[in-house]
């Protein structure tokens, strides 16, 4: 995590003014639904080379991945060389031909994502976009890539900081030039890029995301493969619902489903209320390793489906009891999901919950499938819903009353 302070929106004007224009550019952009596949950073991080992005490609097919809807192979960072005379940035030792490589993820019907910094180094101390955004979109889409992450990191301390030293609003605005420049260059390629910004939800980033054409964008600082990061990522969702629409989603990070120690329960919510959220699915863990319960999970249709969802509609947070949350989402044709989370670490609690439908804005008697295990369930006003810690009711309701 590099901030933690949430600022004022300083630059809201200035994105109003943009916004008009740009708005049928995006509608005809990609991420009409959130983007969906593989990133090299949660379990690789600087150990992503040519091989293991191949090899990530290879399984995503394998495993029926790209079937269930995965797509992207996106390279994070430490694929940058250096500059030469003429200010084109090289591939390091790692990535031999950038070109090849794309060519090969999209020979497997994939689309293949990339990563940068609007600073003078990204965030693991390689070469960033800095003074060369033009350059650098153009090189990408030279290489057919398809996506960029474009990550703060440097541009806070090399530019923010340098230029505005004591002044917030003007720092703001800083960073907004830097992503409206990037995203113009990307749109001046003629190719279409998803544009995923990370930024850590700076100044509420939400609000002017769609002006600079980005189609994604980082509302918190990182996640780890732990249950307390997921679930203090997931609690920054909060009142972030209206901001998520086709074409551009808040992204409370990437999945961190397969990693660490996270228990079978704990992957399950992670991803069904990730799915919940409209979050971009981009598995993060060790592909060609990869247990036969996480492919499961990762692969399970009926919860892409909600994340997926055309209405493009995110989940709200309704009310909690106990340790006992529990989030609505709206979906195409009346439908509704509804997820029943276990927040609580206690094991051994009992935890006496009911449902209250009336909160929900339902009436009783509904008929509601249960998404992971496929049983139908007749929900009835406070009905007692017991789980285990850190476990999921996720429900779909086809009809509601
Ligand atoms: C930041 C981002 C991560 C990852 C690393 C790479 O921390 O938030 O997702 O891209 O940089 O250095």
């Amino acid at each position: 995590m590099y901030f933690s302070a949430r600022l004022q929106p300083a630059i809201l004007a200035l994105a109003a003014a943009s916004l008009a224009t740009t708005t049928s550019a995006i509608a005809q952009q990609a991420a009409q639904t959130p983007p969906m596949g593989w990133n090299s950073w949660n379990y690789f991080a600087r150990n992503v080379d040519d091989k293991g992005i191949r090899a990530a490609a290879d399984q995503i097919i394998a495993s029926g991945m790209k079937d269930a809807g995965y797509v992207y192979v996106n390279i994070d960072d430490t694929w940058e060389g250096k500059r030469d005379e003429n200010g084109v940035l090289h591939t390091n030792e790692k990535f031999p031909d950038m070109k090849a490589l794309a060519d090969y993820v999209h020979s497997k019907g994939l689309k293949i994502g990339i990563y940068s910094s609007p600073g003078p180094k990204t965030c693991a101390g390689f070469e960033g976009s800095l003074g060369h955004e033009e350059q650098d979109a153009k090189m990408y889409a030279e290489w057919g890539i398809d996506y960029l992450k474009y990550d703060l990191c440097s541009f806070r301390q090399a530019v923010m900081q340098k230029e505005a030293p004591d002044d917030k609003a003007a720092q703001m605005r800083l960073m907004f030039a830097a992503y409206d420049k990037m995203g113009k260059a990307l749109k001046a390629t003629g190719r279409p890029i998803v544009y995923s910004l990370c930024q850590y939800g700076w100044d509420n980033v939400w609000e002017w995301g769609p002006s600079v054409n980005a189609n994604l964008w980082r509302t918190t600082g990182d996640i780890q493969a732990r249950w307390q990061s997921i679930y203090d990522l997931l609690s920054q969702q909060k009142g972030l619902t209206s901001y998520a629409a086709p074409g551009h989603w808040n992204d409370p990070d990437m999945l961190e489903v397969g990693n660490g120690k996270l228990s079978l329960a704990e992957n399950r919510s992670h991803f069904s209320m990730w799915a919940m959220l409209a979050a971009p699915l981009l598995a993060g863990n060790d592909l060609p390793n990869m247990k036969p319960e996480i492919k499961d999970i990762l692969t399970r249709r009926e919860i892409i489906a909600i994340d997926q969802d055309p209405l493009g509609k995110q989940a709200r947070y309704i009310y909690s009891s106990g340790q006992m949350e529990v989030w609505q989402r709206d979906l195409q044709g009346g439908a509704k999901a509804i997820a029943i989370l276990n927040v609580g670490s206690d094991v051994n609690a009992t935890h006496p919950f009911r449902l209250e439908l009336a909160k929900l804005g339902l009436t009783g008697h509904e008929r509601a499938t249960d998404l992971w295990t496929g049983k139908v369930l007749e929900l009835t006003d406070h009905m007692p819903i017991e789980l285990g810690s850190h476990d999921i009711l996720l429900l779909r309701i086809a009809e509601p009353r």
